[in-house]
């Protein structure tokens, strides 16, 4: 997730630009850039780092005169934060700001360079600015038109001419909204940074572009058709508006995970093939001999490691041993493994540490991470980025579900480089799981009954999870979350383990929280705490016909296969830890005694 912005009007751009970009941050802050026009020359200014630092040599310079210009905070996806990689990208007279991924990207840069094109960085969006430049003449946004039809992926761009007046905008599966000024117009990825210039704002839709050009917007739909502006009035305070008009960060980030598990697989599947796009490094050969897998992660990077426990054995025949990182120090690494850690953050110390011992033992290392260029990045030989933007709130959410997705393209590429899964079962599988995103989203839609839900419960001093098979590790995660931001001591369970002992502990009205989207066996441990007075709520698959009869309440999930129910079940235990928070008063985002990145062994 970057942002981009752009300014057109009687105004000195520059400072409108930055200050835009700055409300942006949140999108993601690894490297900025600027690119302004001056008397018809493009001034670009870039760097790795924060915008601030940017600011002030944008200052230093000064750029007399610009009225224009467009700008760009970066959260690296294809190659790390550099000088060379934050945007703008120019080609000839043309410069480009980009957020989104062009899937067919090294097809485009293949032909481009036989074209005569040098590139400059490692990014995917490089091949816009080139390939904008190969069709222009004279005609801005019929350069764009012709460059975006040719494009596969997802893109917002602001594109700019050294040689014309007007800024052209486009967008397709990533957002931007254009705000109306008196003699101005403003475009930004998001509304929260146009609010200090104007409460009128336009949302482009997929598809639709948009010239810029003195204070005057013209919008014309995918077809080429002008589209009539529908503007609206912006009513949310500006402190509001940051959080994207949510109340936490945590919540808004709750509600991104529909957009950022798209992220993460976009590009990755091919559905005819029943395979996933992710380079290993590995050959088949190394594939097919590979021994096992181990996973080294802490905290909530853990349980996603816990789901692959469970589902690299069924679905690429390794077996799979997970563990904490700060115990990993203590085990054997055998020879034929494979050790993957898992971060978010790619700082944490203890799963560095693990992760260097790789190396000693002359095992093979993989990362999955949120953060590229992060220190887990330098240490492994193969990282695979979860692509989910920069998460703000301290407890995991959009990052946890987006480990789960990346989690399980590894065990589908493994599996088919394995040849243990067939293509006609991967493609079943990618079907799938091309739905998650949307199967999020009716979770989401689920919030006001766990709203109530979590008012009923919130004063009831303890909670319990239980789960089986891939949901086990879904009922940790579920309790880390009550405790993390709640502050309610929360038990995770497999749900046949709870007769061995944590049976004693519920009494009448201990809420226990049964994930019963995989599998009946969950049932019986339903009736045994129901039969001791506990009060259960039941996540369970729509139209489930018994769990209604044994459960005190029933929150219905979509249908689909048990491994991606687990993302399903962490949607709603999410939102039931968060309204509890809510409703205790708790501070939400910073919880007490907690850190975003934990980077002390
Ligand atoms: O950055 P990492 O994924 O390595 O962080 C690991 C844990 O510190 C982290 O998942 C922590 O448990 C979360 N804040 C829980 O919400």
């Amino acid at each position: 997730m970057c942002g981009i912005v752009a300014y057109v009007g009687d105004e000195k751009a520059g400072p409108i630009l930055f200050d835009t970009l700055k409300r942006l941050e949140y999108r993601g802050y690894d490297s900025a850039g600027v690119a302004v026009r001056c008397d018809d020359q493009i001034e670009v200014l870039k760097a790795a780092g924060r915008i601030s630092d940017l600011e002030k040599s944008y200052l230093e310079r000064g750029s007399p005169g610009d009225r224009m210009g467009i700008g760009h905070t970066r959260w690296a996806t294809h190659g790390r934060p550099s000088d060379e990689n934050a945007h703008p990208h120019t080609s000839g007279g043309i410069a480009v700001v980009h957020n989104g991924i062009i899937e067919n990207y090294l097809a485009l840069r293949e032909r481009l360079t036989d074209l005569g094109f040098a590139f400059q960085s490692e990014t995917d969006s490089e091949v816009l600015a080139h390939l904008i430049n190969y069709y222009y003449q004279g005609d801005l946004a019929r350069a764009v038109a012709k460059a975006a039809s040719e494009v596969e992926g997802s893109y917002a761009i602001a594109v700019m001419s050294a040689d014309s007046p007007s800024i052209v905008c486009a967008r397709k599966d990533s957002p931007l909204v254009i705000g109306l000024g008196e003699g101005s117009c403003y475009v930004a990825s998001d509304i929260p940074a146009l609010l200090p210039y104007t409460r009128d704002v336009v949302r482009l839709k997929d598809g639709d572009f948009a010239v810029l050009e003195g204070g005057k917007v013209h919008v014309q739909d995918i077809s080429g058709a002008p589209r009539e502006l529908e503007s609206e009035r912006i009513e949310w305070d500006v402190n509001a508006a940051e959080r994207g008009g949510y109340p936490h960060f945590m919540l808004k980030e709750i509600h991104e995970q529909p957009r950022a598990i798209q992220e993460t697989i976009t590009g990755r599947i091919s559905e005819v093939e029943g395979d996933v796009r992710l380079d290993l490094g590995m050959t088949s050969w190394d594939m097919q001999t590979l021994q096992r897998v181990s996973i080294v992660a802490c905290g909530t990077s853990y349980h996603a490691g816990l789901v692959a426990r469970y589902f690299f054995p069924r679905a690429a025949g390794l077996p799979v041993d997970v563990e904490v990182a700060s115990e990993f120090q203590y085990m054997q690494l055998r020879p034929g493994t494979l050790l993957v850690g898992i971060s978010q953050s790619g700082e944490t110390a203890d799963t560095l540490v693990s992760l260097k011992k790789a190396r000693t033992c002359g095992v093979r290392s993989l990362a999955v991470t949120n953060m590229v260029g992060s220190t887990i990045t330098d240490i492994v030989d193969t990282s695979i980025y979860t692509r989910c933007g920069p998460e703000i709130g301290v407890a995991a959410t959009k990052t946890f579900t987006s480990q789960l997705a990346a989690l399980l393209l590894l065990g589908i590429r493994l599996g088919r480089g394995r040849n243990h899964l067939l293509a006609d079962q991967g493609r079943k599988m990618l079907a799938e799981f091309s739905r998650l995103p949307g199967l999020v989203q009716s979770v989401l839609e689920k919030r006001d009954q766990i709203r109530e839900i979590a008012k009923t419960f919130a004063h009831q001093g303890s909670y319990f999870f239980i789960g089986r098979d891939f949901l086990y590790p879904i009922a940790l995660e579920g309790a880390l979350k009550m405790k993390e931001i709640a502050y309610i001591p929360a038990e995770g369970y497999a749900g046949g383990e709870l007769k061995h002992g944590p049976l004693a502990l519920i009494k009448d009205g201990t809420p226990v929280v049964a994930l019963a989207t995989c599998g009946r066996k969950i049932q019986s441990n339903i009736k045994e705490v129901r039969a001791r007075g506990a009060e259960v709520i039941a996540l369970a698959t729509e139209g489930d016909p018994d769990m209604a009869k044994i459960a005190s309440m029933v929150v219905e999930l979509p249908a689909t296969r048990p491994v991606f129910s687990t993302v399903l079940c962490t949607v709603a235990l999410q939102l039931l830890a968060y309204y509890t928070a809510d409703e205790l008063g708790c501070e939400i985002d910073k919880p007490r005694n907690l850190a975003k990145s934990v980077t002390v062994e």
